[in-house]
């Protein structure tokens, strides 16, 4: 027999599921939210560096990659940055904007879990944690049996994110109960993670681990404009994070002094300074270290000896420097899973599971993966909205 009955049981008490219970909670339903963690809201917590960016004043869905790019379109029209804005200085929360209509903390993202905790109490949310789900089965009614006890609900919401950071208590638990209940994947890879490579290019980066320099970076007609840093194993920092959630396998081109026209800078300074060591004068755009990398394409110590075509292929170099990256670092520096349950057996305006009548994925979970910059929360915080409303 089931320990109790609710209106709605919300598997995964993190950013989707804390907002989701919010809403159906202010509805008057009976929620209960369940996670295996012994800890609410654990992503929120070591997110934005412990400031989480919680949101974007930019939300766009052209910012948000799907294979149905139009499906967010919906949920971030009726739940939009301005609503959790609201809520946040309901709270008396302090907070910024740090660059490009991102929204932090100006103390810490403890203060976001208390706010999402307090609002949960305030809507008489049950919540549990440290309950480990065994087992999960629909005839009239949602059964959730866990290493606690069985829980019954007429909706069922799979707010369990992705499989980034397993260490945090990620899991693809969304996944698989999403195709046991006969709902389709996509392809689900590594997001907005660190890319990796081989030979002689990891030969070549590994030596200027923690440069770092702004940059342009592009796959196709997807370009960021971002900092970029070396690391031990290849690339990482802004721009490389938010291209990698567009990279599969092919070669990725970057330019190392975006604004900058490299080739009339060399030729410039070989009439202006022909005396100079080509290293010196690189480093007057570029961090000293990568300058000196760079520097290596001529041994000519004086500027005026290096050929204007040594100089051409340079500048060719710096503006769209071509590279293939070996693989990524995976889920385990992942800050995001692209991909997940297909948005085509989902509803945009209620996230509920076509065919299933009672099942609803929010979050993560769901094919629909934000930039860097706080539009994940944002996808987070209106799926989760969106789903409470109509539970
Ligand atoms: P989320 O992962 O938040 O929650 C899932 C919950 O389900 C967790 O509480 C987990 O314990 C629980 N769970 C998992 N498996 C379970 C199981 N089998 N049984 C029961 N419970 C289970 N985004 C952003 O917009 N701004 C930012 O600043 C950052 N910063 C950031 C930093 C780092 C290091 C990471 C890894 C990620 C970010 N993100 C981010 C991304 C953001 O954290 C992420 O998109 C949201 O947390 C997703 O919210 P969800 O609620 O879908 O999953």
């Amino acid at each position: 027999m089931p320990k109790r009955e609710y209106d709605v049981i919300i598997l995964g008490a993190g950013a989707a599921g804390l907002m989701c219970a919010i809403s159906a909670g202010q509805r008057g339903r009976r929620v209960l939210l369940l996670d295996h963690a012994a800890e609410a809201g654990a992503k929120i917590l070591i997110s934005g560096g412990g400031r989480c960016n919680f949101t974007n004043t930019g939300t766009v869905p052209e910012r948000f990659l799907s294979d149905n790019p139009h499906f967010c379109r919906s949920a971030l029209s009726r739940y939009q940055p301005a609503d959790f804005v609201a809520m946040v200085r309901r709270h008396g929360i302090g907070f910024h904007e740090k660059t490009l209509g991102q929204l932090f903390c100006d103390g810490s993202a403890r203060q976001i879990v208390a706010m999402l905790l307090a609002e949960c109490a305030a809507a008489g949310v049950e919540l549990r944690l440290g309950h480990r789900v065994t087992d999960l089965a629909r005839s009239e009614v949602f059964r959730v049996e866990t290493d606690q006890g069985a829980f019954a609900a007429g909706s069922l919401v799979l707010a369990t994110g992705g499989l980034s950071i397993p260490k945090l208590g990620a899991t693809g638990f969304a996944h698989d109960a999403a195709r046991r209940f006969g709902l389709r994947l996509t392809d689900i890879r590594p997001g907005l993670v660190p890319l990796t490579f081989a030979d002689d290019l990891l030969a070549l980066m590994r030596p200027l681990s923690g440069v770092s320099l702004n940059s342009e970076v592009t796959i196709g007609r997807q370009t960021f404009r971002e900092a970029m840093l070396f690391t031990h194993r290849g690339l990482s920092g802004p721009a490389i994070l938010q291209i990698s959630s567009y990279w599969r396998q092919g070669p990725i081109a970057m330019k190392l002094l975006p604004g900058i026209d490299a080739a009339a800078f060399l030729l410039d300074r070989k009439r202006t300074r022909p005396k100079a060591a080509l290293g010196s004068v690189l480093a007057e755009v570029l961090p000293a270290r990568l300058a000196a990398a760079f520097a290596v394409e001529s041994d000519a110590v004086r500027l005026a000896d290096v050929p204007d075509r040594v100089l051409a292929a340079l500048a060719a170099r710096l503006s769209a420097w071509v590279v293939r990256p070996s693989g990524t670092e995976g889920y385990a520096k992942a800050e995001v899973t692209r991909g997940g349950v297909d948005t085509r057996d989902l509803s945009s305006r209620t996230l509920a599971a076509a065919g299933v009548p009672g099942l609803f994925v929010i979050g993560e979970a769901v094919d629909v993966t934000g930039w860097l910059g706080g539009y994940n929360f944002q996808w987070a915080w209106a799926s989760g909205w969106c789903a409470g409303e109509a539970v």
